[in-house]
C-alpha cells in the first residue's frame, strides 16, 4: 500500500512573508517531484507544517495541530508528516518527543533537503533531523554556512496572486533584541548577490508578475560587498527598477537605525517603489528600548521619521508594537501612547510580549506584567493607533489614486469558497468572469475595495475614493467619461 502513494501534499504556513515564501519554494521542489497540493490533511500522503517561533501562541497552534493528527497517523502510518521552519530550529529533538508520530523536522536553512528527506523517511520509516548549526557552535563563518539561502524554484500557484511575488534580499539577523527568537533560528545576517536578485526578478517579470516586496529581517541594512563593490539597497533598488514589466518594488522589514538617506532618496526618486516603510520602534519609552537593545532612542526614531516625511512627500509609515514587556510600567506605557499619538503611523501591528527561550530576554528579565495588563494596553494602544488610521484615510475621499488590482476582495472570496463549497467544485475560479468586488493597493499601500471585473486583476487601475475607514479606502474605477457628479449619483 505504501509503494503505491499518490504524492499528496498538504502544507499550512504560519508566521511572516519569509515563512510564506519557503512555503512557496518547497511546494514548488515538490510539485516538480509529482506532488499535488491537496486542501485537507485527511487526503494528504505528505503534511508539512511551516511554523513560526516568534510568538509561544504560533508554536502553540503547531502543537495542537500536529496533536489532531496523532490518530490519523495510527490508522495511516504511511503518511509522512513534517515540522519544518523556525520551531523546527528552535525545539529540535523535542518536537519528536512531544510528538512522536512526527518523521521530519527540519530547520529553515535545510529547506532544499525536504524533498530527498521525505523519499527517506517514506523509505526507510526512519524519523530525521536537520538543522543548521547553533549561533555559539562554531566560527561565523561555519554557522552562516549551515543557514542555506533557498531560492531556486518559484511557484506562481503558491502566491497571494500570480502578479505578486516575493523576493529574498538577505537571511538572518544580527541585531540580537533581547526579546526575539530570530537571530537564532534564522542564524547570522547574509546578503545575496545583486546578480542573483536582479535575475530572479527578471523571470517573475517574464512570467507575469508586477510587484515584488524584497525580503529581510533587516532589509535596510541589505549590503553585498565584491571584491571593491559594495552594493547597497538603494543601489539594488535603482538596478530592479530598470526591469520591464515590473510596475512596483516594496521592501520589508526596515531597522530604524539603518534607514539611510541615500535609501530615502531611492524611494523618492524612482517611481516604481511604493512609498511605504514598514520600520517598527517597539516602544515609545527609552528605558524599554534600552532593555529590548534597540539600538536607537525615541529621539532618534523621531528624527528619522521626521527625515522620511521631508524627503519622501506622500510615504505611509507603519510600525510594530511590543506591549508589556518585562519592566514595562504605566509610565512607559504611557509614553508609548504618545509616540503613537504624534507618529501618525498607517497603522501598527501590536503584540503582548511573549517570552522565548533561548533569547537574553528571557534569560535576564522577568515576564513580570500580568496577562491581564497586556491585554488592556494592546487594546488601548491599537484603539489610538484606528483613530489616527481612520482619520488619516479621510483626506483621501473625492481623490482618484492609482492602485495595483490584487484579487476578489474578502467578501467576494469568502461568497466564492462558499459557492464553490455548495457545488463540491474544486477551487477553479477562472469558470466566473462577471462583475466582483476587488480589492488593489495604491502606491501607499492602502487597501482599497472596488466593484470591478476580474479582467482588471493585475493591473494597474485608477479609483476614485467615495469613502473611508481606517482599514480600507472604497472606491469607484474612474473612466474619462465619469465625472465626480455621475459617480455621486450612482451612489445613491
Ligand atoms: N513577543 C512579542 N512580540 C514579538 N515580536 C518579536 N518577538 C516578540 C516576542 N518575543 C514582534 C516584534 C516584531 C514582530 C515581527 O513581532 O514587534 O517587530
Ligand atoms: Fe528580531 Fe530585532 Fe532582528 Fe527584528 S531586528 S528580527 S526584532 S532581532
Amino acid at each position: 500500500m505504501a509503494a503505491m502513494e499518490t504524492k499528496k501534499l498538504y502544507i499550512e504556513t504560519v508566521g511572516c512573508q519569509m515563512n510564506m515564501l519557503d512555503s512557496e519554494l518547497v511546494v514548488a521542489a515538490l510539485r516538480k517531484q509529482g506532488y499535488a497540493l491537496v486542501p485537507t490533511p485527511r487526503e494528504a500522503d505528505t503534511i508539512l507544517f511551516n511554523t513560526c517561533s516568534v510568538r509561544q501562541h504560533a508554536e502553540d497552534k503547531i502543537y495542537s495541530a500536529l496533536g489532531r493528527l496523532k490518530h490519523a497517523k495510527t490508522q495511516h502510518p504511511h503518511k509522512v508528516i513534517g515540522v519544518l521552519g523556525c520551531m523546527a530550529q528552535k525545539d529540535q529533538q523535542l518536537i519528536f518527543e512531544r510528538a512522536p508520530f512526527v518523521d521530519l523536522v527540519v530547520g529553515p536553512g535545510q529547506l532544499h533537503q525536504v524533498p530527498e528527506l521525505i523519499e527517506q523517511v517514506a523509505r526507510d520509516r526512519q524519523p530525521r533531523l536537520e538543522v543548521s548549526l547553533d549561533r555559539k557552535a562554531g566560527s561565523r563563518q561555519a554557522v552562516a554556512g549551515s543557514f542555506e539561502s533557498y531560492d531556486p524554484l518559484r511557484d506562481p500557484e503558491m502566491r497571494p496572486t500570480p502578479h505578486q511575488a516575493f523576493v529574498r534580499i538577505m537571511i538572518g539577523c544580527d541585531k540580537f533584541c533581547t526579546y526575539c527568537i530570530v537571530p537564532k533560528v534564522r542564524g547570522p545576517e547574509q546578503s545575496r548577490p545583486p546578480g542573483e536578485i536582479v535575475a530572479e526578478a527578471r523571470k517573475l517579470a517574464a512570467e507575469g508578475c508586477r510587484e515584488i516586496t524584497l525580503l529581510g529581517q533587516t532589509v535596510n541594512s541589505y549590503r553585498h560587498r565584491a571584491g571593491e563593490r559594495t552594493t547597497r539597497l538603494s543601489d539594488l533598488l535603482a538596478l530592479l527598477h530598470e526591469i520591464d514589466g515590473l510596475e512596483r518594488i516594496k521592501f520589508v522589514t526596515n531597522f530604524p537605525k539603518d534607514m539611510s538617506q541615500d535609501l530615502l532618496h531611492a524611494v523618492r526618486d524612482l517611481p516604481k517603489v511604493c512609498r511605504y516603510l514598514h520600520v517598527p520602534v517597539q516602544s515609545g519609552s527609552n528605558r524599554m528600548l534600552e532593555r529590548m537593545k534597540r539600538l536607537y532612542t525615541v529621539e532618534e526614531y523621531r528624527e528619522m521619521l521626521h527625515r522620511i516625511r521631508e524627503t519622501i512627500p506622500g510615504c505611509a509609515v507603519t510600525s510594530d508594537f511590543i506591549v508589556g514587556f518585562s519592566g514595562e510600567t504605566d509610565d512607559d506605557f504611557a509614553q508609548t501612547v504618545n509616540l503613537v499619538a504624534e507618529s501618525r503611523f498607517k497603522n501598527s501591528f501590536i503584540f503582548k510580549y511573549s517570552p522565548r527561550e533561548g533569547t537574553k530576554g528571557f534569560e535576564l528579565y522577568a515576564d513580570d506584567v500580568p496577562e491581564e495588563i497586556k491585554r488592556q494596553r494592546n487594546n488601548e494602544l491599537l484603539a489610538v493607533q484606528n483613530a489616527i488610521s481612520e482619520e488619516d484615510n479621510q483626506p483621501f475621499i473625492g481623490r482618484e489614486v492609482q492602485i495595483l488590482v490584487e484579487g476578489p476582495s474578502k467578501r467576494e472570496a469568502k461568497q466564492q469558497r462558499q459557492a464553490a463549497g455548495d457545488h463540491e467544485a474544486h477551487h477553479d475560479q477562472t469558470e466566473s468572469p462577471g462583475p466582483m468586488q476587488l480589492t488593489g493597493r495604491t502606491m501607499c499601500d492602502r487597501i482599497v475595495v472596488f466593484d470591478g471585473n476580474p479582467r482588471q486583476i493585475g493591473h494597474l487601475l485608477n479609483v476614485r475614493i467615495y469613502d473611508a475607514n481606517a482599514f480600507t479606502l472604497f472606491g469607484l474605477v474612474a473612466t474619462s467619461h465619469v465625472g465626480p457628479e455621475v459617480y455621486s449619483l450612482s451612489l445613491s
